[in-house]
């Protein structure tokens, strides 16, 4: 039985891997220290519905599926607990078996602060994503350096790191000829943000453990995620009944935030809607990025996770479906909420961003559907799905956390 670990198993995308691949027969180990969940009560921003602890989620699992994933809650910037993975000196907060599950095969490292506007709140805001973001990445990439150079690292990059260049978007990796000599390079890269910054800055940190100790990488650029339900969280049709009684259970839906800080724009145009809070439109609306459903998310991982990069490789993906610009989700999120019968407005308001409104966006994003993944795109049935499920928590939407105005 392969072993995989994933850094950041709590979070948005972290909990639905681990499900994913456990449901796969995989053993699965899950770290997390609750910063995002932490950061979420500081700045008092509104999560669709309280989430239970990492803990209860695993032991729910367990309940229902017989299956265990076993959980660390544990801080990544320590050298020594990332270390506890490899060397055998872990210590579970929750196992059915305390036995050390040996080193992993893959590392999935999801375990970052994720949000542009966080890191632009103030320095001191900025500070924390980038010591928090380096030192897991440095930490992890040393941990493999002097235990395991075989195993496989698979991190959460972001489309991000590319910006918004006036020529197309390669996968990762670009020819230059120069006065009449050729080389490859990492496709250039000009973030928007500090944490868009500490992505590119991982990039960097693990190209130059690939290159000194071939390591084995795969860095997977993904665009903003939307969605709540995940086939393994309950909806796949083909169960007898199983996943239902999982998606009914409250314990195993992953943090969905609908506000500015951590919401991504899908996720929170439909938590908008249903409140019938205007769609803030940043300037003109013209911002065109990649965007993709979170099980395609599950499907990349996995993909990827099959094929790995050898030792040596840094190997790169796109990881988006499809791209649209602002203005075409609000009108979209526009038709099917009135559709449904809510007074959707859209707002344009001052860009408090800085930002190309306007823009060329041409990405490649070929690499991973060749791996074997099939893409979900964004249809209006799709987005009303997520209206259905948004309103069931109606109630809990405070439309005093939607908008803040970080400013960049
Ligand atoms: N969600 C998206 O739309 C999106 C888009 C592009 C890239 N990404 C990347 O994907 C990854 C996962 O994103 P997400 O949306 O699930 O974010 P998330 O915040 O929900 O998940 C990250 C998890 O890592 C944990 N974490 C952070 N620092 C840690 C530390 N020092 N020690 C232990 N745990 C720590 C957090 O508590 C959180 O649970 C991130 O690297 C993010 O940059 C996400």
């Amino acid at each position: 039985m392969s072993h995989i670990l994933i850094l950041g198993g709590d979070g948005y995308l972290g909990w639905p891997t681990a499900m994913y691949f456990s449901d796969r027969g995989y053993e699965v180990t899950v770290v997390d220290n609750y910063f995002r969940r932490n950061a979420c009560v500081e700045l008092d921003v509104g999560m669709l519905y309280p989430v239970t602890s990492l803990i209860e989620r695993a032991k729910t699992w367990h309940e229902l599926t017989g299956k265990e994933i076993k959980v660390v809650i544990g801080d990544l910037t320590e050298p020594e607990v990332m270390r506890s993975f490899f060397d055998g000196r872990i210590q579970y907060s929750w196992a059915v078996d305390g036995n050390f599950s040996g080193i992993p095969e893959t590392v999935f490292h999801y375990a970052e602060q994720p949000s542009a506007p966080y890191s632009l709140i103030n320095y001191k805001y900025a500070n924390i994503t980038i010591t928090n973001n380096l030192l897991v990445t440095n930490n992890l990439m040393f941990a493999v350096r002097d235990f395991s150079r075989d195993t496989h690292i698979i991190k959460l990059g972001t489309m991000g790191e590319y910006g918004t260049p006036k020529i197309d978007i390669e996968e990762g990796w670009i020819d230059i000829e120069h006065k009449g000599k050729k080389d490859r390079f990492l496709f250039p890269r000009q973030a928007g943000s500090i944490y868009h910054t500490t992505k590119v800055m991982d990039t960097d940190l693990l190209w130059f453990g690939v290159r000194m100790w071939d390591l084995r990488v795969t860095d997977l650029m993904q665009g903003p995620v939307y969605g709540i339900e995940t086939e393994d969280g309950g909806q796949r049709a083909d169960d007898g009944g199983r996943r239902t009684e999982r998606s009914e259970s409250r314990h195993l839906r992953t943090i969905f935030n609908y506000d500015e800080i951590f919401g991504t724009i899908v996720n929170r145009f439909v938590a908008q809607a249903v409140v019938e809070y205007p769609l803030t439109v940043y300037g003109k609306g013209g911002q065109t990025r990649g965007y993709l459903n979170i099980n395609d998310t599950l499907q990349c991982v996995h993909m990827a996770e099959q094929k790995p990069a050898a030792n040596g490789e840094l190997r790169v993906f796109n990881q988006i479906m499809e791209t649209f610009s602002v203005n075409e989700l609000a009108e979209m999120t526009h038709r099917v909420g009135r559709k449904l019968g809510y007074d959707v407005q859209i707002e344009h308001i001052e860009n408090p961003r800085k930002e190309a409104e306007e823009h060329y966006y041409n990405p490649t994003y070929q690499g991973l559907i060749e791996l074997g993944v099939k893409p979900h795109y964004l249809t209006d049935d799709v987005l009303a799905g997520m209206f259905r499920l948004v309103e069931q928590y109606r109630d809990n939407i405070r439309k005093d956390v939607i908008f803040r105005g970080v400013k960049w």
